[in-house]
């Protein structure tokens, strides 16, 4: 992959015959807006500002204090920083699930406490029963899983193929089980479950459990052990909640009602601090946007024609509320067009190399467009490029209605982001130098053109 990577970058010096319009019109200033943020005074202020959010909230669930303290004072920080149209959109009737304190443990051959997570929405319940252990939901059926519980062993196969087991409680083939333990989502762990959503409306109670001791007891049965578990989940719903969407722009100097929207989500799970999901999008679709602002008080060049708004998304991890609230009935409609939708919800990590992909969903001028932009951003020595996909998140609401939409995700977006995902161990640590400075420029690059070029076509 290496020697790959060092090719493609010795090409970049001997193709500038073949940059079209958007080359001619827009390197020079992205070249300058990108450096700013890479080896200028923009270095290291996206990961101070997002370190003083979560250090000093915390993780952010829905229904929890933290998550609107949070709100709160990033509404002061936007307002006192000049932005313009700084306003929350008020997001009714959200599941509220309380985290209790779960415990899962081992009875027979020995005993031993797990190191479970419960999954979200799951019920309380207090449960003992000898294990089945599965690799898949077709192998239940060798099985009568009628009082027991049902222990699912997946193989990581990418995210998308591989979190459907984390739904596994709502699934008609573990009907009659007595509880459900699902191998966490990812490839690799240190010893952490990974929690989630995916059993709200099941009466199963359901957790996630670490790598190691799922493999262990698949083990276990293999060898034709009698596993008993005892499930002690007090986790559970405790009504209907509201929280907010937050919004703030730099509003377009011509075309004001013409939205270049940058969105991630502010929402996390309990534990660890939501610094990669989604901290780091936020403080990326921030710092675009005050970059720019910056520079558009100095250089005219930098004023956006459109209007540049960015949304922080409330109760993302239970299913895209927050978005879906805003595309219904957020912005004024019909007064209103998206021109082009982003977000960022799979690490904001350097692009490594050129499994870093920008997803995109749009026609076919639009993806001319984009590869025009992608290229005055590899000129920089960015490996990046735009790969057609439906799969766009909180923003692929807009996308099924034709607006172009972009998701990021970079290398370390397929695996690596995984690793943490959901997970005690969501902290700033995870972020490297370069980072959120090199994710930040791609977005600012994104919105200075798009917030500036004549058309799509
Ligand atoms: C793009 O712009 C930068 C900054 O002005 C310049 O240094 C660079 O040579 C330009 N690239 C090409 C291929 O013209
Ligand atoms: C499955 O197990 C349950 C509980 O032990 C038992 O009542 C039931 O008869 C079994 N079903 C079949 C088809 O063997
Ligand atoms: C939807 O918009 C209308 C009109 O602006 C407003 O009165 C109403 O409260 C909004 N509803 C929600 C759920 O945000």
């Amino acid at each position: 992959m290496l020697s790959f990577t060092i090719v493609l970058f010795a090409g970049f010096s001997t193709v500038s015959a073949s940059y079209g319009e958007l080359f001619q019109q827009f390197n020079s200033s992205t070249f300058e807006l990108m450096r700013f943020l890479t080896h200028g005074p923009g270095k290291g202020v996206a990961y101070n500002w997002l370190a003083a959010l979560v250090d000093d909230f915390g993780s952010r669930q829905v229904g929890s204090e933290n998550l609107e303290k949070a709100i709160d004072f990033t509404v002061s920080r936007l307002k006192s920083e000049g932005f313009h149209n700084v306003h929350t959109q008020t997001v009714p009737n959200l599941p509220h699930w309380r985290r209790g304190d779960d415990s899962v443990t081992l009875i027979e051959p020995r005993r031993h406490r797990f190191n479970i997570l419960a999954i979200d929405g799951s019920p309380p319940g207090d449960v003992t029963g000898e294990a089945v252990v599965v690799n898949s939901f077709a192998e239940i059926a060798n099985y009568n899983i009628s009082g027991k519980i049902v222990v699912i062993v997946e193989k990581w196969s990418g995210y998308g193929i591989t979190a459907k087991y984390r739904r596994a409680a709502n699934k008609e083939v573990v009907k009659g089980a007595l509880g459900i333990l699902v191998k966490s989502v990812t490839p690799f762990s240190i010893g952490l479950p990974h929690t989630g959503s995916g059993s709200r409306g099941s009466s199963l109670p359901s957790a996630c459990m670490t790598i190691e001791e799922a493999e262990m007891l698949e083990r276990m049965f293999k060898r034709g052990r009698k596993i008993v578990i005892r499930m002690h989940i007090t986790s559970r719903d405790v009504g209907k909640v509201s929280s907010r969407n937050t919004v703030f722009e730099i509003t377009g100097s011509t075309y004001p009602s013409e939205i270049v929207l940058l969105s991630a989500h502010m929402d996390s799970w309990d534990v660890g601090q939501g610094a990669i999901d989604d901290g780091g999008g936020m403080a990326v679709a921030w710092h675009a946007l005050n970059v720019i602002k910056h520079l558009a008080e100095r250089d005219r060049r930098f004023r956006p024609k459109r209007t540049l708004r960015a949304v922080f998304w409330t109760a993302e991890e239970q299913g895209y509320f927050g978005s879906k609230i805003y595309y219904n009935n957020g912005s004024t409609k019909g007064a209103e067009k998206f021109f082009f939708v982003s977000e960022s919800d799979q690490g904001a990590f350097r692009p490594s190399n050129w499994n870093s992909v920008l997803r995109f969903q749009g026609n076919e001028f639009q993806m001319k467009k984009l590869d025009e932009i992608v290229k005055i951003i590899n000129n920089y020595g960015i490996p990046l490029s735009v790969l057609e996909s439906t799969d766009q998140g909180d923003i692929g609401f807009w996308a099924k209605e034709g607006v172009p939409s972009v998701s990021y995700e970079p290398d370390k977006g397929a695996n690596y982001y995984f690793y943490f995902h959901h997970t005690e161990a969501d902290y700033m640590t995870i972020f490297n130098d370069g980072d959120l400075e090199y994710t930040t420029a791609i977005f600012a690059a994104l919105a200075h053109i798009i917030g500036n070029m004549d058309d799509w076509n």
